[in-house]
């Protein structure tokens, strides 16, 4: 039997095929368009998601039986806002998890509302990104498009109600909407009316190892797969990210380098940060997690990489950097604004220490150390809860980097776990379709035997030190420049 995982990202759909032990047989990578209609703002068509996922299911298969194909699951970039009108067509392109528009309205819910009400409804306060301020959003400022909602989605679960027909969503990523009553796993009453919606408007909710159906016929036709093939809920990206590289169960983390980086810490038992800076969420192994997420990770190398210096040699960058823990020059990697723990919209991205001598290697080094400072931010407020993390995994497009794991074992100082496949949430969406399939008899017993380590990077002690003289440096750039910039605008 053959699985499909489909991590529907921020820059590109991945799709990969894994058989029923775990094998991967292919991965395939399809891109799609980001729009930034006004600074801060980020959009996407979901028309263009179900495109790129069919194209790319396509090409995926090509070479196996398709008649084996038995699953399809997911793990989905979090908190999009998609709404749907009478016909199930998208009304407008969908709010996504990086946009910053909705400053009024989490002032709004944090402020007016107030947090604690959020957070016994929800388990979390209000953060730009999260899908109730983007409803809000939508009713303020385009009534007619919030008046012909009728359904109200998230991006993946769009994808999963065109292969399937069904309006469907799953614990993990409806814990991001602010709506969802995370520790009873169900929608809230109180939050739908604060939002002017019925629960009839949100989808269902399934845990993520859970089939929420077969494919439609016409669907089963197209890809030449067998109308049986089960549509399995799937799970927000981080979540299904956590599946496949083995973080579930209890107090185990992964850091995941994407266009966001996040560090994810699972839990058998609820819990939630008392200062709401970590977010309370589900797990997709039927428990629950906090989770710290900066919104531009391995995009701020990307962006000093592509759009500034001009080159598509990351490694070759990254090789003329030699003097870990020495260097001058810091980076705030705030480029859209930052989430946890600083929740702060306006935050802006800052190169700071520059010096007549500084190379551009130096400049490479402040945005990967960057990264992994602010990554701390957040580790920080984990170990202030008194939770212990001795060892990390680690996934997404930045993980590739050799020298970005070295650097946050050393920042973090946690070993580094390195896995033999850092797909992350493509892996995870396939082994959630393996367990709904019955392949296995629980998500935890997939990761068991199909999650495998093959290295560890251990923090160096005289490395350790150093950077944390760096990183109490670095964190006096936020608070110095904070006020500053509201003013640059
Ligand atoms: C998590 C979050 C991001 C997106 C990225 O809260 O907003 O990690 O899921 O795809």
């Amino acid at each position: 039997m053959y699985y499909i995982g489909v991590d529907l990202g921020t820059s590109a759909v991945k799709l990969l095929l894994m058989d029923q032990d775990g094998k991967i047989m292919n991965i395939v990578s399809k891109e799609y368009p980001l729009y930034f209609p006004h600074p801060g703002w980020s959009e996407q068509k979901p028309e263009d998601w179900y495109t790129q996922v069919m194209a790319g299911i396509k090409e995926l298969i090509k070479d196996v039986d398709k008649s084996q194909v038995a699953g399809i699951s997911f793990g989905g970039q979090m908190h999009g806002l998609v709404i749907l009108d009478e016909n199930d067509e998208v009304i407008r392109p969908a709010i996504l998890w990086n946009d910053g528009r909705t400053t009024k309205e989490c002032d709004y819910l944090n402020n007016v509302i107030g947090k604690e009400k959020l957070s016994m409804y929800t388990a979390n306060i209000s953060f730009t990104g999260f899908t109730a301020p983007k409803i809000l959003w939508v009713k303020n400022n385009e009534p007619e498009n919030f008046a012909r909602i009728q359904k109200i989605m998230l991006p993946k679960d769009y994808i999963a109600y065109k292969l399937s027909g069904v309006h469907c969503t799953d614990v993990s990523d409806a814990s991001g909407m602010l709506v969802f009553d995370v520790k009873n796993r169900c929608w809230s009453k109180e939050m739908c009316e604060i939002c002017g919606i019925t629960v009839d408007q949100l989808a269902r909710v399934y845990e993520s190892y859970e089939t929420v159906g077969t494919v439609l016929p016409e669907i089963a036709e197209e890809l030449g797969i067998p109308q049986s093939c089960k549509v399995v809920a799937g799970a927000g990206d981080n979540a299904a990210a956590a599946v496949g590289t083995g973080t579930v169960g209890d107090g185990n983390c992964n850091i995941s380098l994407g266009t966001s980086g996040t560090i994810f810490i699972s839990s058998k038992n609820f819990g939630v940060d008392k200062f709401n800076a970590l977010h309370a969420f589900a797990h997709a192994d039927g428990h629950y997690h906090l989770m710290g997420c900066m919104l531009s990770a391995a995009s701020c190398n990307k962006w000093w990489m592509d759009e500034i210096i001009g080159t598509k040699d990351y490694a070759k960058e990254q090789k003329e950097i030699e003097k870990l823990g020495e260097n001058h020059v810091y980076f705030l990697p705030y480029l859209m604004g930052e989430r946890s723990p600083i929740n702060d919209p306006l935050a802006r991205g800052t190169f700071i220490g520059l010096t007549m001598d500084s190379t551009r290697a130096d400049m490479t080094q402040a945005v990967l150390e960057g990264v992994a400072f602010a990554l701390r931010d957040s580790f920080e407020v984990a170990k202030a809860l008194g939770i212990k993390i001795e060892r990390t995994k680690i996934c997404g497009g930045g993980a590739k980097s050799p020298l970005w794991k070295k650097m946050i074992a050393n920042i973090l100082n946690v070993k580094v776990d390195v896995i033999e496949s850092e797909e992350g949430p493509a892996l995870g969406g396939a082994m959630l379709a393996a367990v709904a399939n019955g392949e296995f008899q629980s998500v935890e017993e997939a990761a068991k035997k199909i999650v495998k380590i093959i290295d560890t990077v251990e923090p160096e002690p005289e490395l350790v030190e150093k950077y944390e003289a760096r990183y109490a440096q670095y964190k006096e750039i936020y608070p110095a420049c904070k006020e500053l910039f509201r003013k640059i605008l």
